[in-house]
């Protein structure tokens, strides 16, 4: 069994409690004995293990019973060049990690694949979580997958339909809790703290050792030849925080040489990391979240701790978009073909924002991790091109039309016409 530590203190607690988030000394750290001799070639990606977290089980759970592995197939996610996103940045060293190709359509699967499986070898009966749309939608799919029931807890006012929609088709029991993903949180942490559900919640610290794969995959991908830069939407801190292990872990064991710089970016209404970034880190103010970016709109991120030392191990940045900004970032990754939820691009407006500020130098390398598919929030895409959400400058509207060929012929032909700038 892998040891549980209070990353504070260094200590094992002992008794672990099921309390992940409800109180913040209860965070708790994976800590494994690596297998000896691990290097570059043990992880080899033409295996015919077919999940991309689980090509990295030594790194993730070297203890677990492969019988016991609740998986989807999860990671093994494209690391892409795109000209017009390098244009835009002005970085032409940009790659685009897109975590939005999981089976569920985020990066969450790659934490719920190791934390289901943990939760369930360790004799679970119910697993829970709070969520602002994408941990559910995962957490239903794994809990059906291996036959167990999932509680989520979800904002009422603002979840995205198509997370709605999956959470409720996996067979999930979805609450829709009249309040924001913060309440929702404290309450379903009570409930794992009454032992009456197992939490899983990125407080949960399998839910870290599976989304250290990001990483791990990235390297891979990049020939173990470290970026100087990676640049992700933050939230509740998760990916925060096991970005930083990753790293810490891959430098100590001799994976990569150096240590890219972490920039996590925060939508402005939901902000409170950048702004303890600001003032040094002194402490965590949380806020009431607003943003449109509703999978990072979040006000009391259970992972603060852990993700201040992600930063301050690899000198990173912290900073806030707007809501104009993400719109714009979403409007650029879309067109380019690669799309994304509006929240994965406050990533891509980050990137653009350090690149101009002069903190990304145009000659670094730079990966820019997209976390959710395009097709998560369709509403807020919409709303964009039909000019809902103020000025759009890069409005593609739809036209409706007879059926009729000559109709169709003219309504081509305005479309390409010179001025009409919606080809
Ligand atoms: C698409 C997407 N991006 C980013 C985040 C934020 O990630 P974290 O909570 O690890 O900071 C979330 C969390 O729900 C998400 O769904």
């Amino acid at each position: 069994m892998p040891r549980l530590i209070d990353p504070d203190t260094g200590l094992s607690p002992t008794e672990v409690t099921l309390d992940y988030g409800a109180h913040s000394h209860a965070l708790l750290d994976v800590e494994h004995d690596f297998p000896q001799g691990l290097t570059r070639q043990s992880f080899d990606p033409s295996s015919d293990q077919p999940s991309g977290v689980w090509r990295f089980a030594q790194l993730v759970d070297p203890e677990l019973d492969p019988d016991q592995i609740v998986t989807l197939a999860e990671g093994n996610t494209p690391l892409y060049r795109s000209e017009s996103l390098c244009a835009a940045s002005l970085l032409p060293g940009l790659r685009i990690k897109h975590e939005g190709h999981n089976p569920t359509g985020s990066f969450k699967d790659r934490g719920m694949t190791v934390a289901v499986s943990r939760a369930i070898a360790g004799g679970a009966k119910a697993l829970a979580c709070a969520s602002t749309g994408n941990t559910a939608a995962s957490l239903a799919a794994y809990a059906a997958h291996a036959g167990y029931p999932a509680i989520v807890l979800l904002p009422e006012a603002s979840t995205a339909s198509s997370k709605l929609a999956q959470a409720i088709a996996y067979g999930a029991r979805v609450l829709r809790v009249r309040g924001d993903f913060d309440c929702a949180m404290k309450i379903v942490a009570e409930l794992a703290f009454r032992g009456d559900v197992a939490l899983l919640n990125s407080a949960n610290p399998f839910r870290i050792e599976g989304q250290k794969t990001i990483v791990f995959e990235m390297l891979q991908q990049l020939n173990w030849q470290a970026p100087d830069w990676i640049v992700f939407p933050a939230g509740n801190l998760g990916n925060c925080t096991a970005f930083g292990k990753a790293l810490r872990e891959a430098l100590a064991l001799g994976l990569i040489d150096s240590v890219p710089r972490l920039a996590a970016v925060q939508a402005e209404g939901a902000a409170p990391f950048a702004a303890s970034f600001a003032r040094g880190f002194d402490r965590l103010d949380t806020v009431h979240a607003e943003t449109l970016a509703t999978a990072i709109k979040i006000g009391a991120p259970v992972s603060f701790s852990r993700a201040v030392r992600s930063i301050r191990e690899t000198r990173g940045e912290v900073l806030a978009v707007s809501d104009e900004e993400i719109l714009v970032a979403k409007a650029e990754v879309d067109r380019a073909g690669l799309g994304a939820e509006p929240a994965s691009c406050a990533a891509f407006a980050g990137a653009k924002k350090l690149a101009l500020r002069g903190i990304i130098d145009p000659e670094e390398t730079v990966v820019c991790v997209l976390t959710g598919h395009i097709l998560k929030d369709p509403d807020t895409t919409l709303a964009y091109h039909e000019g809902r959400l103020g000025e759009a400058s890069h409005a593609n509207q739809s036209r409706i039309v007879e059926p009729d060929l000559s109709e169709i012929q003219r309504a081509v032909a305005e479309w390409d016409a010179p001025g009409r700038g919606n080809a």
